[in-house]
Protein backbone atom coordinates (compact mmCIF):
# COMPACT_ATOMS: atom_id res chain seq x y z
CA UNK A 1 0.00 0.00 0.00
CA UNK A 2 1.30 3.77 -0.60
CA UNK A 3 2.20 5.60 2.01
CA UNK A 4 -0.69 8.16 1.39
CA UNK A 5 -2.91 5.63 0.83
CA UNK A 6 -2.06 3.93 4.33
CA UNK A 7 -2.41 7.19 6.11
CA UNK A 8 -5.91 8.04 4.22
CA UNK A 9 -7.03 4.38 5.92
CA UNK A 10 -5.52 5.28 9.05
CA UNK A 11 -7.08 8.76 9.58
CA UNK A 12 -10.60 6.71 8.29
CA UNK A 13 -10.11 4.76 11.05
CA UNK A 14 -8.67 7.27 14.26
CA UNK A 15 -11.72 9.78 12.66
CA UNK A 16 -14.31 9.18 15.06
CA UNK A 17 -11.98 9.03 18.30
CA UNK A 18 -10.86 11.96 16.76
CA UNK A 19 -14.51 13.82 16.50
CA UNK A 20 -14.32 13.01 20.56
CA UNK A 21 -16.64 9.79 20.26
CA UNK A 22 -16.52 8.24 23.34
CA UNK A 23 -17.77 4.45 23.35
CA UNK A 24 -18.21 2.78 26.75
CA UNK A 25 -16.55 -0.70 27.64
CA UNK A 26 -20.17 -2.02 27.72
CA UNK A 27 -20.50 -1.61 24.08
CA UNK A 28 -17.72 -4.59 23.47
CA UNK A 29 -19.53 -6.76 25.95
CA UNK A 30 -20.98 -10.49 25.10
CA UNK A 31 -24.81 -10.34 25.55
CA UNK A 32 -24.55 -12.40 28.27
CA UNK A 33 -22.45 -10.06 29.84
CA UNK A 34 -24.19 -6.70 29.68
CA UNK A 35 -26.88 -8.87 30.83
CA UNK A 36 -25.27 -9.29 33.77
CA UNK A 37 -24.09 -5.93 34.37
CA UNK A 38 -28.02 -5.02 33.93
CA UNK A 39 -29.38 -7.28 36.18
CA UNK A 40 -30.18 -5.78 39.45
CA UNK A 41 -30.05 -8.45 41.40
CA UNK A 42 -27.18 -10.80 39.73
CA UNK A 43 -24.42 -8.04 39.30
CA UNK A 44 -21.42 -9.15 41.68
CA UNK A 45 -20.22 -5.91 41.67
CA UNK A 46 -23.53 -4.80 43.64
CA UNK A 47 -21.68 -6.55 46.59
CA UNK A 48 -19.20 -3.66 47.02
CA UNK A 49 -22.08 -1.01 45.98
CA UNK A 50 -23.99 -3.28 49.00
CA UNK A 51 -20.92 -2.73 51.87
CA UNK A 52 -20.40 1.06 50.76
CA UNK A 53 -23.97 1.06 51.89
CA UNK A 54 -23.56 -0.80 55.26
CA UNK A 55 -20.53 1.52 55.80
CA UNK A 56 -22.62 4.68 55.01
CA UNK A 57 -24.41 3.87 58.22
CA UNK A 58 -21.67 3.25 60.02
CA UNK A 59 -20.79 6.17 62.95
CA UNK A 60 -17.54 7.82 62.28
CA UNK A 61 -15.90 8.78 65.62
CA UNK A 62 -18.07 11.58 66.15
CA UNK A 63 -20.73 9.42 66.31
CA UNK A 64 -22.06 10.86 62.66
CA UNK A 65 -22.59 8.70 60.02
CA UNK A 66 -22.27 9.45 56.44
CA UNK A 67 -26.22 8.96 56.62
CA UNK A 68 -26.50 11.83 59.01
CA UNK A 69 -25.51 14.64 56.66
CA UNK A 70 -26.04 13.22 53.14
CA UNK A 71 -29.47 11.46 53.71
CA UNK A 72 -31.26 7.94 53.90
CA UNK A 73 -29.54 6.09 50.78
CA UNK A 74 -27.80 9.45 50.21
CA UNK A 75 -30.57 10.72 48.76
CA UNK A 76 -29.05 14.54 49.20
CA UNK A 77 -26.17 13.20 47.13
CA UNK A 78 -26.39 15.25 43.65
CA UNK A 79 -25.84 12.51 40.82
CA UNK A 80 -24.99 15.34 38.61
CA UNK A 81 -22.98 16.79 40.85
CA UNK A 82 -21.10 13.25 41.70
CA UNK A 83 -20.70 13.08 37.60
CA UNK A 84 -18.09 15.86 37.34
CA UNK A 85 -15.54 14.47 39.25
CA UNK A 86 -12.46 15.37 39.56
CA UNK A 87 -13.31 18.62 40.40
CA UNK A 88 -10.66 21.45 41.46
CA UNK A 89 -10.26 22.96 45.28
CA UNK A 90 -9.21 26.06 44.96
CA UNK A 91 -8.05 25.81 48.69
CA UNK A 92 -6.45 22.64 48.34
CA UNK A 93 -5.00 23.96 44.76
CA UNK A 94 -5.52 20.46 43.13
CA UNK A 95 -7.88 18.03 41.80
CA UNK A 96 -10.42 16.10 43.76
CA UNK A 97 -11.27 12.91 43.02
CA UNK A 98 -14.73 11.26 44.24
CA UNK A 99 -12.74 8.53 46.53
CA UNK A 100 -10.40 11.75 47.77
CA UNK A 101 -13.82 13.49 48.59
CA UNK A 102 -14.97 10.75 50.61
CA UNK A 103 -11.72 10.41 52.16
CA UNK A 104 -11.54 14.02 53.63
CA UNK A 105 -15.42 13.76 54.74
CA UNK A 106 -14.65 10.94 57.12
CA UNK A 107 -11.60 12.70 58.22
CA UNK A 108 -13.39 16.11 58.53
CA UNK A 109 -16.92 15.89 59.06
CA UNK A 110 -16.62 12.34 61.28
CA UNK A 111 -13.42 12.86 62.45
CA UNK A 112 -12.01 9.60 61.57
CA UNK A 113 -10.55 7.31 61.55
CA UNK A 114 -9.03 8.41 58.26
CA UNK A 115 -10.06 6.24 55.35
CA UNK A 116 -6.52 4.75 53.22
CA UNK A 117 -7.24 5.72 49.65
CA UNK A 118 -6.14 2.12 48.61
CA UNK A 119 -8.53 0.25 51.28
CA UNK A 120 -11.68 -1.98 50.16
CA UNK A 121 -13.79 0.37 52.45
CA UNK A 122 -12.78 3.50 49.88
CA UNK A 123 -13.65 1.42 47.09
CA UNK A 124 -16.94 0.09 47.98
CA UNK A 125 -17.86 3.44 49.29
CA UNK A 126 -16.85 5.09 46.18
CA UNK A 127 -18.86 2.39 44.61
CA UNK A 128 -21.95 3.07 46.47
CA UNK A 129 -21.80 7.06 46.05
CA UNK A 130 -21.01 6.22 42.09
CA UNK A 131 -23.88 4.19 42.05
CA UNK A 132 -26.51 7.29 43.21
CA UNK A 133 -25.70 8.72 39.54
CA UNK A 134 -26.59 5.84 37.46
CA UNK A 135 -26.95 6.51 34.05
CA UNK A 136 -26.03 10.29 34.63
CA UNK A 137 -23.83 11.55 31.87
CA UNK A 138 -20.03 12.23 32.78
CA UNK A 139 -19.45 16.33 32.81
CA UNK A 140 -15.77 16.79 33.79
CA UNK A 141 -14.94 20.47 33.33
CA UNK A 142 -11.13 20.72 32.58
CA UNK A 143 -11.48 24.72 32.05
CA UNK A 144 -9.24 27.01 34.10
CA UNK A 145 -6.63 24.97 36.50
CA UNK A 146 -8.40 21.48 35.54
CA UNK A 147 -6.37 22.23 32.00
CA UNK A 148 -2.96 21.61 33.17
CA UNK A 149 -4.07 18.31 34.88
CA UNK A 150 -6.05 17.16 31.96
CA UNK A 151 -2.68 18.48 29.82
CA UNK A 152 -0.60 16.19 32.20
CA UNK A 153 -3.17 13.22 32.35
CA UNK A 154 -3.55 13.19 28.46
CA UNK A 155 0.82 12.87 28.40
CA UNK A 156 0.69 10.18 30.48
CA UNK A 157 -1.70 8.33 28.11
CA UNK A 158 0.55 9.29 25.47
CA UNK A 159 3.47 7.79 26.95
CA UNK A 160 5.19 4.34 26.61
CA UNK A 161 5.51 2.58 29.74
CA UNK A 162 7.81 -0.65 30.55
CA UNK A 163 9.58 -3.66 28.71
CA UNK A 164 6.34 -3.80 26.44
CA UNK A 165 7.32 -0.07 25.32
CA UNK A 166 3.56 0.66 24.86
CA UNK A 167 1.11 3.41 25.39
CA UNK A 168 -1.87 3.53 26.70
CA UNK A 169 -3.89 4.97 23.63
CA UNK A 170 -1.64 2.71 21.40
CA UNK A 171 -3.51 0.03 22.97
CA UNK A 172 -7.18 1.95 24.06
CA UNK A 173 -7.61 4.57 20.61
CA UNK A 174 -6.02 2.76 17.65
CA UNK A 175 -7.19 -1.04 18.61
CA UNK A 176 -10.02 -0.64 20.75
CA UNK A 177 -12.48 -3.67 18.65
CA UNK A 178 -9.81 -6.04 18.33
CA UNK A 179 -8.63 -8.76 19.75
CA UNK A 180 -6.16 -8.86 22.31
CA UNK A 181 -4.94 -11.81 24.69
CA UNK A 182 -8.46 -13.60 24.14
CA UNK A 183 -10.04 -10.09 25.24
CA UNK A 184 -11.79 -7.22 23.07
CA UNK A 185 -9.95 -4.42 23.69
CA UNK A 186 -11.98 -1.21 24.63
CA UNK A 187 -11.72 2.34 24.51
CA UNK A 188 -10.13 1.67 28.00
CA UNK A 189 -13.16 4.18 29.47
CA UNK A 190 -14.03 4.58 32.88
CA UNK A 191 -17.22 5.11 33.20
CA UNK A 192 -18.23 2.05 35.15
CA UNK A 193 -15.98 2.60 37.56
CA UNK A 194 -15.38 1.09 40.08
CA UNK A 195 -15.53 -2.06 37.97
CA UNK A 196 -15.98 -6.13 38.37
CA UNK A 197 -13.75 -7.67 36.53
CA UNK A 198 -14.71 -11.13 35.56
CA UNK A 199 -10.80 -11.93 34.78
CA UNK A 200 -9.73 -11.64 38.47
CA UNK A 201 -13.17 -11.48 40.25
CA UNK A 202 -12.33 -8.47 42.18
CA UNK A 203 -13.66 -4.83 41.76
CA UNK A 204 -11.33 -2.30 40.25
CA UNK A 205 -11.43 1.69 40.36
CA UNK A 206 -9.53 3.95 38.30
CA UNK A 207 -6.31 3.73 39.98
CA UNK A 208 -6.48 -0.05 40.37
CA UNK A 209 -7.19 -0.25 37.03
CA UNK A 210 -4.47 1.43 35.97
CA UNK A 211 -2.09 -0.45 37.99
CA UNK A 212 -3.24 -3.96 36.59
CA UNK A 213 -2.37 -2.48 32.85
CA UNK A 214 0.80 -0.43 33.79
CA UNK A 215 1.94 -4.41 35.51
CA UNK A 216 0.94 -6.11 32.32
CA UNK A 217 2.93 -4.17 30.61
CA UNK A 218 6.01 -4.55 32.84
CA UNK A 219 5.73 -0.78 34.31
CA UNK A 220 6.20 0.09 38.03
CA UNK A 221 2.67 0.70 38.93
CA UNK A 222 2.28 4.45 40.70
CA UNK A 223 0.62 4.48 44.34
CA UNK A 224 -2.82 4.60 44.61
CA UNK A 225 -4.52 7.95 44.73
CA UNK A 226 -0.77 9.45 43.45
CA UNK A 227 -0.98 12.76 41.93
CA UNK A 228 0.45 10.79 38.23
CA UNK A 229 -2.95 8.35 38.91
CA UNK A 230 -5.23 12.01 39.77
CA UNK A 231 -3.78 13.55 36.47
CA UNK A 232 -4.85 10.02 34.75
CA UNK A 233 -8.26 9.99 35.99
CA UNK A 234 -8.82 14.19 35.23
CA UNK A 235 -8.10 13.08 31.57
CA UNK A 236 -9.71 9.36 31.19
CA UNK A 237 -12.98 10.62 33.00
CA UNK A 238 -13.10 13.88 30.57
CA UNK A 239 -12.28 11.81 27.33
CA UNK A 240 -15.60 10.25 28.65
CA UNK A 241 -17.59 13.19 29.03
CA UNK A 242 -20.70 12.29 27.87
CA UNK A 243 -20.74 8.54 28.56
CA UNK A 244 -23.67 7.61 31.35
CA UNK A 245 -22.05 6.09 34.41
CA UNK A 246 -22.25 2.28 35.07
CA UNK A 247 -20.99 1.17 38.12
CA UNK A 248 -20.54 -0.98 39.00
CA UNK A 249 -19.81 -2.13 35.10
CA UNK A 250 -18.88 -5.86 34.27
CA UNK A 251 -15.86 -5.80 32.44
CA UNK A 252 -13.05 -8.08 31.41
C1 LIG B 1 -21.22 16.09 59.42
C2 LIG B 1 -21.77 16.04 58.09
C3 LIG B 1 -21.12 15.13 57.07
C4 LIG B 1 -20.78 13.80 57.19
C5 LIG B 1 -20.92 12.92 58.41
C6 LIG B 1 -20.28 13.39 55.89
N1 LIG B 1 -20.30 14.43 55.03
FE1 LIG B 1 -19.94 14.37 53.06
N2 LIG B 1 -20.21 16.37 52.91
C7 LIG B 1 -20.65 17.18 53.93
C8 LIG B 1 -20.72 18.55 53.46
C9 LIG B 1 -21.15 19.75 54.28
C10 LIG B 1 -20.32 18.52 52.11
C11 LIG B 1 -20.22 19.71 51.12
C12 LIG B 1 -19.15 20.65 51.51
C13 LIG B 1 -17.80 20.09 51.21
O1 LIG B 1 -17.55 19.74 50.04
O2 LIG B 1 -16.99 19.96 52.14
C14 LIG B 1 -20.00 17.14 51.80
C15 LIG B 1 -19.61 16.68 50.56
C16 LIG B 1 -19.59 15.35 50.19
C17 LIG B 1 -19.48 14.87 48.83
C18 LIG B 1 -19.35 15.74 47.60
C19 LIG B 1 -20.73 16.14 47.13
C20 LIG B 1 -20.72 17.11 45.98
O3 LIG B 1 -21.82 17.56 45.65
O4 LIG B 1 -19.66 17.42 45.41
C21 LIG B 1 -19.52 13.51 48.89
C22 LIG B 1 -19.45 12.55 47.72
C23 LIG B 1 -19.64 13.15 50.28
N3 LIG B 1 -19.69 14.28 51.04
C24 LIG B 1 -19.69 11.85 50.75
C25 LIG B 1 -19.65 11.51 52.10
C26 LIG B 1 -19.49 10.16 52.60
C27 LIG B 1 -19.38 8.91 51.73
C28 LIG B 1 -19.47 10.24 53.96
C29 LIG B 1 -19.22 9.14 54.96
C30 LIG B 1 -17.97 8.37 54.77
C31 LIG B 1 -19.68 11.64 54.31
N4 LIG B 1 -19.75 12.37 53.16
C32 LIG B 1 -19.82 12.12 55.59
C33 LIG B 1 -20.99 16.78 55.20
C34 LIG B 1 -20.82 15.52 55.71
C1 LIG C 1 -1.18 -3.85 25.23
C2 LIG C 1 -2.47 -3.22 25.26
C3 LIG C 1 -2.79 -2.34 26.45
C4 LIG C 1 -2.12 -1.22 26.86
C5 LIG C 1 -0.87 -0.61 26.28
C6 LIG C 1 -2.88 -0.68 27.97
N1 LIG C 1 -3.98 -1.44 28.22
FE1 LIG C 1 -5.55 -0.95 29.40
N2 LIG C 1 -6.48 -2.68 28.90
C7 LIG C 1 -5.98 -3.62 28.06
C8 LIG C 1 -6.90 -4.75 28.00
C9 LIG C 1 -6.72 -6.03 27.18
C10 LIG C 1 -7.98 -4.42 28.84
C11 LIG C 1 -9.24 -5.26 29.11
C12 LIG C 1 -10.19 -5.07 27.95
C13 LIG C 1 -10.57 -3.62 27.80
O1 LIG C 1 -11.37 -3.12 28.61
O2 LIG C 1 -10.00 -2.93 26.92
C14 LIG C 1 -7.70 -3.10 29.36
C15 LIG C 1 -8.55 -2.38 30.19
C16 LIG C 1 -8.34 -1.09 30.64
C17 LIG C 1 -9.30 -0.32 31.38
C18 LIG C 1 -10.68 -0.74 31.81
C19 LIG C 1 -11.76 -0.15 30.92
C20 LIG C 1 -13.16 -0.36 31.46
O3 LIG C 1 -14.12 -0.13 30.70
O4 LIG C 1 -13.31 -0.71 32.63
C21 LIG C 1 -8.70 0.88 31.64
C22 LIG C 1 -9.30 2.04 32.43
C23 LIG C 1 -7.38 0.84 31.07
N3 LIG C 1 -7.18 -0.37 30.45
C24 LIG C 1 -6.44 1.86 31.17
C25 LIG C 1 -5.15 1.79 30.64
C26 LIG C 1 -4.13 2.79 30.85
C27 LIG C 1 -4.31 4.06 31.66
C28 LIG C 1 -3.04 2.38 30.18
C29 LIG C 1 -1.66 3.03 30.13
C30 LIG C 1 -0.99 3.14 31.41
C31 LIG C 1 -3.37 1.13 29.52
N4 LIG C 1 -4.64 0.80 29.86
C32 LIG C 1 -2.52 0.44 28.67
C33 LIG C 1 -4.84 -3.54 27.29
C34 LIG C 1 -3.94 -2.48 27.32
Amino acid sequence: MNRYLAFFVLMLLVAPLMAGQARSGYAYLTPEARELQDDDFGNPGLASVDEGQALFYQPGANGKPCAACHGDQGEKLDPERIARYPVYSERLRKPITLREKIRQCRSDKQGGPALDYASPDAVALESFVRRLALGVPVAVDVSGPMAAHYAAGKQLFHTRWGQVDIACHQCHDYHAGKHFRGQILTQGQTNGMPVYRLATGEIAGTHERISQCLTSLRAEPFAIGSPEYIDFEVYMNARGNGLKIETPAIRY
